[in-house]
């Protein structure tokens, strides 16, 4: 086999370590995202590609590859940002990372939903600015979630179902967009299913777990804001681009939407100002999966993907 495997961001050391005992050449990026033209460099040649879902890895990274990449090992389980239809034509298989991140993205999502409903966030920046307080009836009142409050999950895959299991303990009554997917009967019994326009319209929470595909671009648009209750909050650990930014400030703006948690964003890394501007929203960087051992798993499980299909394996994890 000849090719060098590229790395295109800095992994966890314990995957570096298994990375470094591949056995093959290894090019290895920084710990900021490679420019455009450092991952053409870096795919030129290459057999395997561990890529974030950072990189951009459509059909012109894949030809500047060459014909003999065999697999693009994606450290994310959503794979959006990689052509897997260009990917599948050239005969290069694509894997993700599914599984091992659904606990750390559910407590993140369990984190927002609390920072939002009862904020948080709000609470620990007024603080900050020295203002004087004092405890009052009034003061920071929010939404109790244990008060008969209703989630609503888009998307009951492993990650929704995560979240779900999560809200019962808080007492939240949980709504689930239906599935496909085979549940047990615990994850059936957990939540009532609703089509999309009924869960927006019965949530007091609405929490998003679809992945991005063209089918879910936008898919919280105008229409569906308005489908909300104007008390409501919309939390999104997903994909930035599955929520219409300017429909989404436009309704926190006119007070149809009570507040928004965002941890993902159109344009990533970019945060539209006017989002910085609201206070009701609640704001971290792209944060679901950072637990250390989190990151250990995924990364870990890109490498295995890696020495699996340089083994002439299948797998671990294709991407479907
Ligand atoms: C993170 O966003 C992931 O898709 O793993």
């Amino acid at each position: 086999m000849t090719g060098h495997l590229y790395v295109t961001r800095l992994l966890t050391d314990d995957a570096m370590a298994a990375v470094a005992a591949l056995g093959v050449p290894i090019v290895v990026g920084r710990e900021e995202p490679p420019t455009a033209e450092e991952l053409l460099r870096g795919v030129a040649g290459a057999v395997a590609v561990v890529s974030t879902l950072t990189d951009r890895v459509d059909d012109a990274v894949l030809a500047a590859a060459g014909p003999q990449l065999r697999v693009v090992a994606n450290v994310a389980v959503g794979y959006d940002n990689v052509d897997v239809a260009a990917a599948r034509a050239r005969g290069v298989v694509v894997t993700n990372t599914p599984g091992v991140l659904d606990g750390a993205t559910a407590d993140l999502t369990m984190g927002l939903v609390l920072a939002a409903a009862r904020r948080i966030a709000e609470g620990d920046r007024f603080l900050r600015t020295g203002a004087p307080w004092v405890w009052g009836p009034r003061m920071l009142t929010g939404l109790d979630l244990s008060a008969g409050a209703t989630l609503g999950v888009v998307g009951y895959g492993r990650i929704g179902r995560a979240v779900a299991r999560r809200a019962r303990a808080f007492d939240l009554h949980v709504l689930a967009t239906p599935t496909r997917g085979a549940l047990s009967a615990a994850e059936r019994d957990a939540v009532e299913f609703r089509e999309l326009p009924e869960l927006l319209a019965a949530s007091d929470v609405v929490t998003l777990h679809c992945p991005l595909t063209p089918q879910t671009h936008h898919l919280v648009d105008d229409a569906a804001l308005a489908r909300m209750r104007p008390t409501a909050l919309l939390v999104n650990t997903a994909r930035g681009t599955i929520v219409d930014t300017d429909a989404l400030v436009r309704a926190l703006e006119q007070g149809r939407l009570a507040g928004a948690a965002l941890d993902v964003f159109e344009d990533e890394p970019h945060v539209d100002p006017r989002l910085l501007a609201l206070p009701q929203v609640v704001l971290t960087p792209h944060l679901g999966s950072a637990g250390d051992r989190t990151r250990s798993a995924m990364c870990g499980l890109a490498v295995r993907n890696v020495a699996a299909v340089l083994a002439g394996h299948s797998p671990l994890t294709p991407v479907v």
